[in-house]
């Protein structure tokens, strides 16, 4: 399949870090490279960027998109390890960087990947397929009670506790093994005049966080790459900014 992804605010990520041409660059999420592209355009020979996808199939599709560039090193790895990249890199700061965080429309889209509600695919939602969570060890190991509170602070769902419930119940009977069956265990929880849009987003929003550890690692992460900086320079995620004094 095709890697589509349409790159978020562009536009305001490309000026807010203000691209000097001899400068260095990290991009910690390259995904279809929408991004890194308009980066790597503005660069010179001496510029350089650093692409990170924690996903090999996304940074296949980057590489390819970018073939026409030799100043960009790829890296499979998680930005989580800014630090460590940039040390192989022999990198010592840089002067901007980009986060575009979350799941790509590629990803949702790739049926097998196991991220959507739509369609039925092997519970699966790693972003980087080396890592052993999967979605589907969540759902069939978790404790009931550390399911409904990870459903209700990821997805926001009212009904955490009564799909946290019901996939145990299921479960005790076999094991949750398709994206197929753990929406149709969340639709007979959601009363149906509660239904707002697909009633299993939220709940699939949330095991996705979980098996991918969106969130635990940001504010460390967000103190290293601002260490990463150089004076004066900027760290991107979406429209917030955060710049080195
Ligand atoms: C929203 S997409 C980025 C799309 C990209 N900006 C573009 O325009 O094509 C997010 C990407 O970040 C990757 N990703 C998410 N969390 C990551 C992490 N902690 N480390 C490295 N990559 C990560 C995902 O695999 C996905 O490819």
């Amino acid at each position: 399949m095709e890697f589509k992804h349409t790159p978020v605010m562009l536009e305001e990520c490309i000026n807010g870090l203000a691209i000097k041409e001899d400068g260095i660059y990290v991009d910690g999420t390259i995904g279809g490279a929408g991004h890194s592209i308009e980066i790597a355009k503005r660069l010179s020979k001496k510029g350089r960027l650093v692409g990170i996808d924690r996903d090999e199939e996304a940074l296949e599709v980057a590489k390819k998109r970018l073939k026409n560039y030799s100043n960009i090193n790829f890296v499979h790895d998680n930005h989580d390890n800014i630090k460590e990249i940039l040390e192989q890199t022999e990198i010592k700061k840089v002067d901007g960087i980009l986060l575009d965080l979350g799941v790509s429309s590629y990803q949702l889209d790739e049926r097998n990947r196991g991220f959507s509600y739509m369609g039925d695919a092997i519970l699966d939602m790693r972003m980087d397929k080396t890592q052993s969570l999967t979605a589907k060890k969540i759902v069939n190991e978790y404790k009931e009670e550390n399911l409904a509170n990870l459903i209700y602070e990821y997805g926001e769902e009212k009904f955490s506790r009564v799909i946290a419930r019901n996939i145990v119940k299921q479960r005790q009977i076999k094991p949750i093994e398709t994206t197929k069956e753990l929406v149709e265990i969340i639709e007979k929880s959601i009363p149906a005049r509660f239904k707002d849009g697909h009633p299993a987003k939220r709940t699939f929003q949330a095991i996705r966080i979980e098996v991918n550890n969106e969130l635990k690692p940001l504010y460390e992460t967000i103190i290293n790459c601002i260490d990463c900086l150089n004076s004066g320079r900027k760290i991107m995620r979406y429209n917030i900014s955060f710049t080195r004094r």
